[in-house]
């Protein structure tokens, strides 16, 4: 199934799902206006209903016409759109993002993506466009068409084909609230890159603004995973990082040990690695900086260690 930019903003008008490219991971996108079609969403993906979720837009002006971001916000817009950030900042226009897409917030998630395809469907359609990620819930996120397709195919009337994610994790989502920065959820942009802007990034952020759809069991696949292996066990799949090995069930996320390359493959290796049925899937240690502190959040999420 690969559709046309002009079938995508018909099925979009119609109150219908599209899956969309990304350059983080693909979306299962619907008319952030129209409350049915955003509960579409949430039943295409089994997930829970208050999951708030990111409205995609062309870029700042789109935001500033239905958002009220602070100062600060606009300038990480401008430093990091169109890009794997989004941005939690007071609603002002309540019905372009309807209240079921907002989980009932004061806050909206925007994100411009940087991708041609989606950005394409965006002008076209002149509206923000909700789009979490296109597996079911708490499944890895999928990085190509194909894997979209297995996953919520069967709910979207429409599918583009943007080739594989280039970025391959989420985006990294930032609550800005007056002249503060909190990191909600750490994903395709790194750290350091946005304190260059914000400065030391808040933790310990109240209990009101912790990322509401962050559920423990995030991102699994159907095996076990067992993270820091050295040493994978007999019938175990092995996610490996920088060292070469021959072993049959092995997947090397990045030969050369660069953590942008393993980010790109992270959830497509996970899921093939999946595909073989193993025992578990033993994962090597992932350094813990740049996109690390992202990968490791995935990685102990698929594990079922974080609350
Ligand atoms: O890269 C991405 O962000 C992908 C692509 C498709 O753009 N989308 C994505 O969406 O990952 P989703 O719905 O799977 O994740 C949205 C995250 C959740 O952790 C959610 O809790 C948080 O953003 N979020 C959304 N609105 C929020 C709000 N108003 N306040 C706090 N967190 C919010
Ligand atoms: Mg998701």
């Amino acid at each position: 199934m690969n559709h046309t930019v002009q079938q995508a903003v018909a099925a979009l008008q119609s109150g219908s799902l599209v899956i969309l490219p990304t350059e983080t991971v693909y979306g299962l996108g619907a008319d952030a206006a129209n409350p049915e079609a955003i509960a579409r969403i949430y039943t295409a993906k089994g997930r829970p209903r208050f999951n708030p979720l990111i409205a995609h837009v062309t870029g700042r002006d789109m935001a500033m016409r239905i958002a009220e971001p602070p100062p600060l916000a606009v300038r990480l817009m401008d430093a990091f759109w169109p890009g794997p950030l989004s941005l939690v900042v007071p609603i002002g226009d309540r019905d372009a993002v309807c209240d079921l897409a907002r989980a009932g917030l004061d806050t909206v998630a925007l994100r411009a993506p940087a991708h041609p395809i989606a950005l394409a469907v965006l002008a076209e359609f002149g509206r923000p466009v909700c789009a979490p990620s296109a597996n079911r819930s708490g499944r890895p996120s999928p990085t190509l068409l194909s894997d979209a397709l297995e996953e919520t195919g069967v709910s979207a009337k429409v599918a583009l084909d943007g080739g594989p994610c280039a970025v391959g994790l989420e985006s990294s989502v930032v609550a800005v609230l007056g002249d503060k920065a909190y990191l909600l959820r750490p994903g395709g942009l790194e750290r350091s890159a946005i304190e260059a802007v914000t400065g030391p990034l808040a933790t310990g952020h109240g209990e009101a603004h912790r990322s509401p759809g962050r559920l423990a069991l995030h991102y699994a696949p159907k095996a076990p995973v067992r993270l820091n292996v050295n040493t994978p066990r007999p019938g175990e799949a092995w996610l490996t990082f920088g060292v070469k090995v021959d072993a049959l069930q092995a997947f090397n996320l990045s030969p050369q040990g660069d953590l942008n390359e393993a980010a790109a493959h992270l959830f497509a290796f996970l899921r093939a690695a999946d595909r073989l049925n193993p025992k578990a899937i033993a994962v090597a240690p992932i350094p813990a900086e740049g996109l690390g502190e992202a990968i490791n959040d995935r990685l102990r999420r698929a594990a079922g260690y974080v609350g």
